[in-house]
């Protein structure tokens, strides 16, 4: 048996190409008028440990809450899972959850981890196969929410995507339809999805959740001026920008944003020379939205999307609903 990892399509930050597109990216987000950096920028390496911690804080509950549901369900979701399965984890980052469930006895037989922080993807796959080499692992590092393939040999019947930690809730709602669309599209109906997903509560919860007394969100949000800077050698100066992040209940969702402390300047290298943003003293870059649903909202959004046979798994207290849908025939 193999103790090796296949290693697919590995997104390579620095190639001239992806660094051309990211600074396209980052330019046409800074220079709109409400300026934006996509969530993406959050998990470099060090971004993606910081977003480990947070799921060790008492406020982000969402995390536990999701693991409690996954013991307090375990039986059910075995079965309705089966045998022989492929599971594509999207968004893997330390492969923790897949390996709770592998270690809890739901095994498939392979494993593909899909990931955008490559590094970190790597190592913790790498891991996992010491850990269990029985399974076929493979590991995919591409910004999956822009587009993927699968690779070509990866067998179509019995794939089951796994989406967990309610980052489905990181794409407005059209988008997600969209998104979920496409993972119907990539498995027939032998095949299935199981998502977590947070759900509405009350605001106070959720502003916690997003702005924790130690500071570790604060800090993986201004991480992404850090990681911006490295990619394409802008001068974001970390302490000028603070965190700010808030339950948004008309369109329910989380917002989170950096406020420039003072009026400043932003610049960076292009190929006309040099760009530039000013911001004034108060100002803010949206950098997240964390949409919330409610049971319904959330299965009307997987039907439309061409699943069917859904079934939903919830904590005692609702704050938190993992789905398991199988794609319509
Ligand atoms: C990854 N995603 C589901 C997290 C969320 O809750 O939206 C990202 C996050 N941002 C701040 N805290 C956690």
């Amino acid at each position: 048996m193999s103790s090796e990892v296949r290693l697919h399509q590995i997104l390579d930050w620095d190639s001239p190409q992806q660094n051309a597109r990211l600074r396209r990216e980052l330019a046409a987000g800074l220079l709109q008028a409400k300026a934006s950096i996509a969530p993406k920028f959050f998990y470099d390496r060090l971004g993606s440990r910081l977003f480990e911690a947070i799921t060790e804080l008492p406020e982000y509950y969402p995390t536990r809450t999701e693991a409690a549901i996954f013991s307090e369900h375990l039986p059910a979701i075995r079965q309705a899972l089966g045998q022989g399965f492929t599971l594509i984890d999207l968004g893997c980052g330390s492969c923790g959850k897949a390996g709770r469930l592998f270690h809890a006895g739901v095994l498939p037989s392979r494993y593909v981890a899909v990931d955008i922080s490559v590094d970190f993807m790597r190592d913790s796959l790498q891991q996992l196969k010491r850990e269990l080499p029985a399974i076929e692992m493979i590991g995919i590092g591409i910004d999956f929410t822009h587009e993927f393939e699968l690779p070509d040999d990866l067998p179509l019947k019995r794939r089951v995507f796994f989406y967990p930690g309610s980052s489905i809730g990181n794409f407005s709602p059209p988008d997600a339809g969209r998104f979920l669309r496409g993972l119907a599209d990539r498995m027939d109906a032998s095949g299935g999805l199981l998502i977590g997903v947070d759900l509405i509560k009350a605001s106070a919860l959720l502003d916690a959740a997003y702005d924790d007394a130690l500071g570790v969100t604060a800090a993986f949000n201004r991480n992404l001026l850090r990681h911006v800077n490295v990619r394409i050698d802008a001068d974001f100066d970390l302490r000028d920008w603070q965190h700010v992040a808030f339950y948004n209940a008309t369109d329910a969702r989380i917002e989170m944003h950096l406020e420039a402390r003072r009026a400043l300047t932003v610049n960076w290298p292009d190929a006309a020379g040099r760009s530039l943003r000013q911001f004034v003293a108060g100002e803010r870059i949206h950098t997240e939205n964390s949409y919330k649903y409610s049971p319904e909202g959330f299965t009307a959004l997987l039907a439309s999307a061409g699943f069917s046979d859904i079934r939903m798994w919830t904590d005692p207290r609702g704050w938190f609903a993992l789905f398991f849908a199988r794609r319509a025939e």
